[in-house]
């Protein structure tokens, strides 16, 4: 008598992004906020000074962070930072997956 077992490993392939930025105008995460969950870039219409980048991390999302064409910073594991240094404050962010290259 022959027994097979077959297990199945399904690994979850969903590829929904998980992550959210959250931008703020002022530090301690006040003043007027920029919010996407979405990837692409964002123009934030203000300088910011406070940030949170909310990522469930290891999903392969990263964010830059600009101001204008220069690059202020860059992150992928979450990261919170309530008073962004003055020479890292950034006008503009730019999200995106996988092998998805960030460009200020
Ligand atoms: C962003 O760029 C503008 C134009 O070059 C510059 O005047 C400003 O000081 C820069 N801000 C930061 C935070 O680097």
């Amino acid at each position: 008598m022959k027994f097979t077992a077959i297990i199945a490993v399904v690994a979850a392939a969903t590829s929904a992004n998980a992550f959210t930025i959250a931008a703020w105008s002022n530090t301690g995460y006040t003043g007027t906020q920029f919010q996407t969950t979405g990837t692409g870039t964002y123009n934030l219409g203000f300088t910011a000074k406070s940030y949170k980048w909310i990522s469930s991390g290891g999903d392969g999302c990263c964010i830059k962070f600009c101001n204008g064409s220069r690059e202020t910073g860059y992150r992928c594991p979450a990261y919170n930072n309530p008073s962004v240094a003055s020479a890292n404050q950034f006008n503009k962010v730019v999200t995106g997956c996988g092998s998805t290259v960030l460009n200020c």
